[in-house]
């Protein structure tokens, strides 16, 4: 599958480097850092390129979507001609500019404005609620559970898509619905800010057990 990474930081770089690793064709873009681009060119191999965000969601079947929320539209104007029937995966999560609070919540979403924004694109939302550090460690695994990643969206192949690249990236892949459950999605990672707070230091997910 052919990858257009748009947003090269902390989530896109380290999901990048796995999918290249899983055999994906990945071009890494949207970082306004050339050298950041080339070092991961670099450690993905024979599998990585780099390129403007243009020319990656051209060469894409798949888009990840990993910029600050205030970034958001500037990118997808630039970007919304080239990802007509494209899978657009949303990794945001949309911040307030302190980033302590979300700017939208209860009756829409990050994940749902970026959906209206682009209706030739299937936008599933995933990624957006798990910590850089886990998302960029080699191994995912908590003792002896592979931990949950929640994905929703509103087309089916679109989301069986997702599912395979996240576990290509080493998670449990859990769908949660539509798109609409970006609602409950994105203050995860406000809960997941909370976790932080109440003074836990362990590395953790928030995760699904089942029996
Ligand atoms: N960090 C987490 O734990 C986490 C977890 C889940 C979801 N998220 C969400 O994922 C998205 C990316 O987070 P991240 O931690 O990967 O951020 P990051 O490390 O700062 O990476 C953001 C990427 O966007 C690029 N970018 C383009 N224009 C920018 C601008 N004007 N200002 C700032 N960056 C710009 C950055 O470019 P440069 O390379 O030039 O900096 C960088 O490549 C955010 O929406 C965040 O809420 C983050």
């Amino acid at each position: 599958m052919n990858i257009a990474i748009v947003g090269s930081g902390n989530i896109g770089g380290a999901l990048g480097l796995h999918w290249a690793k899983a055999g994906h064709q990945v071009m890494f873009s949207g970082s306004r850092n050339p050298q950041k681009l080339d070092a991961l060119v670099q450690k993905a191999g024979a599998k990585g390129s780099a390129g403007s965000a243009a020319e990656a969601c051209q060469f894409a079947d798949v888009v990840l979507l990993a910029v600050p929320w205030p970034e958001v539209e500037r990118v997808l104007a630039e970007l919304e001609q080239t990802l007509h029937g494209k899978i657009l995966i949303d990794a945001t999560n949309p911040l307030t500019t302190d980033f302590i609070d979300l700017a939208i919540g209860f009756s829409d979403s990050g994940g749902e404005v970026i959906a209206r924004r682009l209706p030739e694109a299937h936008v599933v939302k995933a990624f957006n609620s798990v910590g850089a550090n886990i998302i960029q460690a080699e191994s995912k695994m908590f003792g002896g559970i592979v931990p949950t990643l929640f994905y929703c969206g509103n087309d089916v192949a679109a989301k069986q898509v997702v599912a395979g690249l996240i576990a290509d990236s080493g998670f449990d892949p859990v769908d949660v619905g539509p798109i609409r459950s970006s609602r409950f999605l994105e203050p995860l990672e406000q809960l997941w800010v909370e976790v932080i707070k109440s003074g836990i230091q362990e590395e953790f997910i928030i995760s699904l057990l089942r029996r």
